[in-house]
């Protein structure tokens, strides 16, 4: 199929100037927001299916319409896959059929990372794929890396267990300065590009078909060695 989308515009043509003192600054500071009520309903929902049927956690992050979560789903039969997602008309575009180990959730991420976190939920692996680009130079702190939450992600990836990232875009800044991000913060990763065939979400099949190249940052969730 031929399809046509833009690429990403942006008055930042290489890492922003500002990411180190940024991320320093975040990496020093905990995050206190209020919690929506909606977003602990969706928590409740997540305890809910952990306490009927225990299994290690893994997260689709800014899941859409929540194709990336079932295709996780099935790679990923032993754990529950859980999708997030704020866009309710976003998630009510669901794929009608889901394996009994999926679940999408309507909630702000950084939320329900947050609520993950305080109580010490190991997440084994954690996708984040086509996160909202935010290509103007001002709005850094939008992204996943230059935001307050970013620090909690950290906490998901670094606890008990092995915990793996996988951030995707076909925007090769963004991939590079979460990289950077991560290893400010001490967690080793790399940057390298998805072959076409691998597109898991609508958004990488949409500019896959445009042509677009798919970056991608993987990291174990280890610390580096100092
Ligand atoms: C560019 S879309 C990508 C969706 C999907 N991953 C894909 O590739 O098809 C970004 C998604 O992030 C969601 N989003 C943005 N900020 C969010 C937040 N703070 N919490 C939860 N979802 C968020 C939007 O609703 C949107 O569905």
């Amino acid at each position: 199929m031929y399809a046509n989308s833009r690429h990403i515009v942006s008055n930042q043509q290489h890492l922003h100037p500002r990411l180190a003192a940024v991320v320093a600054r975040h990496l020093v500071t905990v995050s206190r927001k209020p919690m929506a009520r909606h977003n602990i309903q969706a928590f409740e929902q997540l305890q809910r299916r952990l306490q009927l049927s225990p299994r290690a956690l893994v997260l689709d992050s800014f899941c859409g319409t929540g194709h990336s979560t079932v295709t996780l789903a099935e790679r990923h039969p032993d754990h529950l896959v859980v999708g997030i997602d704020k866009s309710g008309r976003r998630l009510q575009r669901h794929p009608p059929l889901r394996p009994d180990n999926c679940l999408l959730l309507q909630a702000d991420c950084a939320a329900i990372w947050q609520l993950l976190a305080a109580r010490k939920l190991a997440v084994d692996y954690h996708y984040l794929l086509y996160p909202n680009p935010w290509p103007k130079a001002r709005h850094l702190q939008r992204r996943i890396h230059g935001h307050a939450s970013f620090p909690l992600l950290l906490q998901l990836a670094a606890s008990g267990r092995p915990g793996r990232l996988q951030l995707r875009s076909n925007w090769q800044t963004y991939v590079e300065e979460f990289g950077v991000a991560l290893h400010l913060a001490g967690v080793r990763g790399s940057v390298s590009r998805v072959s076409a065939a691998q597109a898991l979400t609508l958004f990488e099949q949409k500019y896959r078909d445009s042509g677009h190249s798919l970056w991608q940052l993987s990291a174990d969730g280890g610390r580096a060695t100092p």
